[in-house]
């Protein structure tokens, strides 16, 4: 079925542009799954390909397709005979027929000896594969480098918005001291109806669930696993280092209470899933990586990115903080991205008959990219909120009392203290809200760990977005 060495898409396929000359070659693509983002890709190119080929300066064309179903495939790509189908991703990754192999399947198994293969054989790869990128990426950013073929993966970031672009052209000129974003829209939509209707989390992931923003599987995305591949990709980027998953601290939002949405929204604060990836305040060589809950003061423009919407802010020594905002997931949006980077590649120039790589797959050439320490969660300093419900046999002032004596005993400065009346319950209950100034992680947990004797139930505590969340 699949043994014609001369890919090439069928005469006529494409309508033929004006600014296209004939000669010109078509960029040849094999894509490697059709399911969501392939679908959107598929259906993109075949829309917007006139318009799309006046960009790249060719015509792309999708060549061959490897799925698992056939069947399902071939009704899809019905009306496009000349599209060669199969079920073994290899050959597409290998066929002399192919430039660019497009890996669209995930996972970090199988999709990982595809593009090697591909690269392997000097073909170009565009993928929107966060994990396995996140997971693999020094081996396979160091295979293209070895061949001199692009490893793109705009896609696999924020969906539609072009932040891996933004970071890598448009602020090259910057020294990258933060980027906080909000980057994986399912916790971002669970956290918005979590506040908006005033739902615990079960009932809001139930919701997403239902309308398509939630896997049948949530954990990658509610443990903030998801997050913390796209911020593991956004650093090494931003700071020229490696893809450094394995350093990045991750939490999720399963744990997270309906009381304490309600309750920073009284502070003024909402609470987003960020991804936090800027330079140590005290330790200027390194860098901290987290993801994690955190309260963001309600006015600034991050805390507004809501549902399922993905929003990236970078601080440039230079262009000053820029906030890039956008649909996250979807099909034809993360299409969006991706045919971007074909276009990309479909621009390249071609010398000896080599299309030649000029940007640098992470930012900086490789000879230049150098690993930095990453800061110990522990030792990075954030302000804190604090929240128990004091034990019923105390009361409230000797609870204040014994607060005020242990934030003095470790060092720490409250910023505000408040009370929240939990309405919710059929007897109202009273929650000690604490806001710390900045303090190290350790401290912060020391403090929520000694004021459990004076809780009943346990004291909640989360981290308080810095300036590098703001603008
Ligand atoms: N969905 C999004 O909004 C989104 C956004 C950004 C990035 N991404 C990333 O894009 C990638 C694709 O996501 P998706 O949502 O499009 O996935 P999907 O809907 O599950 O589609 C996966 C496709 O890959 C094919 N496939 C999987 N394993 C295969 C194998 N061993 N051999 C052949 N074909 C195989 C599947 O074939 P069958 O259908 O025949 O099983 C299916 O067509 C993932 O890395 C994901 O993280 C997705």
């Amino acid at each position: 079925m699949f043994n014609d060495p001369h890919l090439r898409p069928l005469p006529g396929a494409h309508a033929t542009h004006a600014a296209i000359a004939p000669t010109v070659p078509a960029l040849r693509v094999g894509l490697i799954g059709l399911g969501t983002v392939g679908t959107g890709v598929w259906q993109v190119l075949r829309r917007n390909q006139a318009l799309i080929a006046a960009r790249a300066g060719r015509h792309i064309e999708i060549v061959a397709v490897a799925v698992r179903k056939l069947p399902r495939a071939a009704k899809l790509l019905g009306d496009a005979p000349g599209v060669r189908l199969t079920d073994d991703p290899l050959q597409v990754a290998t066929h002399p027929g192919v430039d660019v192999v497009l890996e669209l399947a995930g996972g970090t198994g199988p999709a990982r000896e595809w593009v090697l293969a591909a690269l392997a054989q000097g073909k170009h790869v565009v993928t929107a594969n966060k994990a396995l990128l996140a997971v693999h990426g020094t081996a396979l950013f160091a295979a293209a480098a070895q061949h001199g073929v692009a490893l793109a993966y705009e896609g696999a970031v924020a969906g539609s918005v072009p932040v891996i672009k933004a970071l890598r052209e448009g602020l090259a000129a910057n020294r990258i001291d933060a980027v906080a974003g909000i980057i994986n829209g399912t916790s971002n939509f669970i956290l918005t109806r979590m506040r908006d209707a005033g739902v615990d989390f079960a009932s809001a992931l139930a919701e997403a669930q239902a309308l398509g923003y939630a896997e049948a599987d949530p954990a990658f995305d509610v443990d903030g696993v998801d997050a913390a591949h796209k911020l593991a990709l956004l650093a090494a980027n931003a700071f020229g280092t490696p893809v450094r998953f394995d350093a990045v601290h991750v939490e999720g939002i399963r744990a997270l209470q309906a009381l304490d949405v309600a309750a920073v929204a009284q502070l003024g604060y909402a609470i987003k899933l960020l991804g936090i990836a800027q330079r140590a305040r005290r330790q200027p060589a390194g860098v901290e990586l987290r993801v994690h809950p955190t309260l963001l003061p309600a006015h600034q423009l991050l805390a507004q990115v809501d549902g399922a919407m993905n929003g990236v802010l970078v601080h440039g020594d230079a262009a000053g903080p820029a906030l890039y905002c956008g649909a996250g997931a979807g099909g034809e949006q993360t299409a969006s991205a991706v045919i971007a980077d074909l276009v990309d590649v479909a621009r390249l120039p071609v010398h000896g008959g080599t299309a030649q790589q000029r940007v640098p797959a992470l930012g900086v050439h490789a000879a230049a990219c150098a690993d930095l320490p990453v800061l110990p969660m522990a030792e990075v300093v954030t302000p804190h909120y604090l929240r128990l419900q004091p034990r019923a046999d105390v009361p409230e002032a000797d609870v204040t009392r014994a607060l005020a004596q242990l934030l003095h005993d470790e060092g720490v400065q409250a910023e505000r203290l408040d009370w929240y009346t939990d309405g919710s319950q059929p007897a109202a209950a009273r929650h000690l809200l604490l806001l710390t100034q900045p303090v190290a992680d350790a401290v912060a947990a020391r403090v929520a760990d000694h004021l459990q004797h004076w809780a009943q139930g346990g004291v909640v505590r989360l981290r308080v977005a810095g300036p590098e969340a703001c603008m």
